[in-house]
């Protein structure tokens, strides 16, 4: 006689959902726009099928789209009209994601705004930061970093989340919030972040492909996970509030163990290039798009994730609403 059979609270739909260790909410949920200097911008984008990019006058035309789906936190990137060697849209008062966030806080106070701090797409070179040579000055670029979040903040941003991978950029950003009446911001920052092929959607939807070499001397080696622990560690310490960890998919052992390390809050990035593949495969009949989507979410949350910031979060939304997670 069989005493185990952990197929009993299988077979009945009631109560498979009735035992489900893992659950999804809108609120954990994340979407990312593009946001392209300029007016009357709603541009279908090649790389990720089925998003829109805005200028920030169109931008809360999304947003509330999104919001009638049950998604209310975003995620902002801006792509500026001109770019420079110091990527100095980033940090100006007139920039394209401070009007972006002006404009849609006008409209939709209610939505939840995290702005992407980092220069790449705001740098002629395509890198995340000052170069010198043929390397980027660490250094020499933090203080251009706390700027850029800075000016967010002051153009509204609920949270700012670096995403360049310099070191002591966490602690330059708090100094400097804090030094100008900002210390209730909170910092969202990448502390793990990969250089990964996965961001390829994603460097073509911000033009933010670098001109000459790779992001693998500032971003990390995706062999090694105790660097991830020591990545997050350092960033708690320098006053992190969340930590990203980042892709999503293939490091989900790094999500579980740095959720397990830190006692902070931990979102993990489902990147474009995870999105493109499922909306891809989709396209082409070779899987079930909703079902992946769903799928590869819960998996986010049951390595340990609090937060998923996701390419599919109005879809997801939608499909929380309804029950209808697979
Ligand atoms: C900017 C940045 C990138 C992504 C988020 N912030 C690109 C990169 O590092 O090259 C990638 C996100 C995605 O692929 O969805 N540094």
């Amino acid at each position: 006689m069989l005493t185990e059979r952990p197929r009993r609270l299988r077979e009945n739909e009631a109560v498979r959902r009735l035992v489900r260790e893992t659950r999804l909410s809108a609120d954990s949920l994340i979407f990312p726009f593009f946001v392209r200097e300029g007016n009357g911008v709603r541009e279908d984008i090649p790389s990720l099928p089925g998003l829109t990019r805005y200028s920030p006058d169109t931008l809360p035309e999304g947003i509330e789209k999104a919001l009638r789906a049950g998604v209310g936190r975003f995620l902002l990137f801006g792509i500026p009209a001109r770019k420079d060697a110091e990527g100095s849209g980033a940090w100006a008062e007139g920039g394209v994601v401070q009007r972006a966030i002006r404009e849609t806080r006008r409209r939709f106070p209610e939505a939840l705004l995290i702005s992407d701090v980092c220069l790449c797409e705001y740098t002629s070179h395509g890198h995340c930061g000052l170069v010198a040579g043929d390397r980027v000055d660490n250094d020499r670029t933090l203080p251009l970093i706390a700027r850029t979040a800075l000016s967010q903040a002051e153009a509204g941003a609920d949270l700012v989340a670096p995403s360049d991978m310099m070191d002591g950029r966490v602690a330059a950003i708090r100094e400097l919030l804090d030094r100008n009446g900002r210390e209730t911001v909170p910092i969202m920052s990448y502390a793990v972040k990969y250089a990964s092929a996965f961001y390829g959607p994603f460097r073509e939807a911000a033009d933010s492909a670098p001109g000459f070499g790779n992001r693998k001397g500032y971003q990390m080696d995706w062999h090694n996970l105790r660097e991830a622990v020591r990545e997050a560690k350092l960033d708690v310490r320098e006053g992190a509030d969340i930590l990203i960890v980042k892709p999503a998919m293939g490091y989900l052992d790094v999500v579980s163990k740095v959720a397990e390390t830190v006692e902070i809050p931990v979102a993990a990035y489902s990147v474009s290039g995870e999105y493109a593949m499922i909306r891809a495969a989709a396209e082409k009949g070779l899987l079930d798009c909703h079902a992946a989507m769903c799928e590869s979410a819960a998996g986010v949350f049951r390595a340990g994730a609090d937060i998923l910031i996701s390419y599919f979060a109005p879809e997801l939304a939608a499909a929380i609403d309804k029950g209808d997670l697979g």
